[in-house]
């Protein structure tokens, strides 16, 4: 009903009083919901799932994990009823200017992917009607970054941001034709971090021309030299 918690990494000293601080631990302290949550991954559920939440819950769910990392969440079960029973997700602790989504209805919504290393969910349901509620994966990555992927021969690589959302581009030199995908995006990649969604492209001369058919193998050799 909880989170699970698996290999529980120390708590960051300077964030104990930090979330003392908000009142927060008291308040998951008092209720059968909700509650501190660490490990590299875990499952936070509504109370009662999958046979529907009780009215006038307050739950609150602080996901914490190490300095350096960030955490995704990601909904695999969502059924509240519309408008009255809500999840909020807050970007850091539980503080207005930190809502990142407030979530009702039933509708799976998208994974959601904290800047730092602390994410919370609020839920509260109103004095009346439930419904099967939510179940969410959460999960570390271990980096901000995808990492250069590198300068390419005969090419210019365009852009020097290289976490989660960032975009590069590459383009080739007169002379020669680029051949994969000019623009690469770091996207969350589950179980990995953050990773590029294309391999970095290659420039070809364009004077060298291939006979048909023979344009594939002769591409991988390209491949091939460019990665030595
Ligand atoms: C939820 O619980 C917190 C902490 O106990 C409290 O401050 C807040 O007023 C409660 N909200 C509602 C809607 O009951
Ligand atoms: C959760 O973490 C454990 C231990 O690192 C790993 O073996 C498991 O595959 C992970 N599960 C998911 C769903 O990522």
């Amino acid at each position: 009903m909880t989170a699970r918690r698996k290999a529980r990494p120390p708590l960051p000293l300077l964030l104990v009083p930090l979330l003392l601080g908000a009142g927060l631990l008291t308040a998951a302290q008092g209720q059968s919901c909700g509650g501190l949550v660490q490990g590299p991954n875990g499952t936070i559920e509504s109370p009662g799932f999958p046979h529907g939440y009780p009215n006038y819950a307050n739950c609150t769910w602080i996901v914490l994990t190490g300095e350096r990392n960030r955490i995704q969440l990601s909904f695999h079960s969502f059924a509240l009823e519309e408008d009255f029973d809500i999840l909020s997700v807050y970007d850091g602790q539980l503080q207005q200017g930190n809502l990142k989504v407030r979530l009702s209805g039933f509708q799976l919504p998208s994974s959601i992917v904290s800047t730092g290393s602390i994410l919370t969910l609020w839920f509260t349901t109103d004095f009346a009607v439930s419904a099967q509620g939510f179940r969410a994966l959460y999960e570390v990555l271990p980096s901000h970054t995808c990492g250069n992927p590198g300068e390419i021969l005969k090419g210019v690589l365009h852009g020097t941001r290289f976490n989660i959302g960032d975009k590069i581009r590459y383009s080739c030199l007169s002379g020669y034709v680029l051949e994969g995908h000019a623009i690469l995006t770091c996207i969350v990649s589950p179980g990995n971090g953050a990773s590029w969604d294309f391999p970095a492209p290659f420039c070809r001369d364009q004077l060298i021309l291939f006979p048909k058919g023979a344009l594939r193998a002769t591409s991988r050799t390209s491949v091939d030299m460019v990665l030595k």
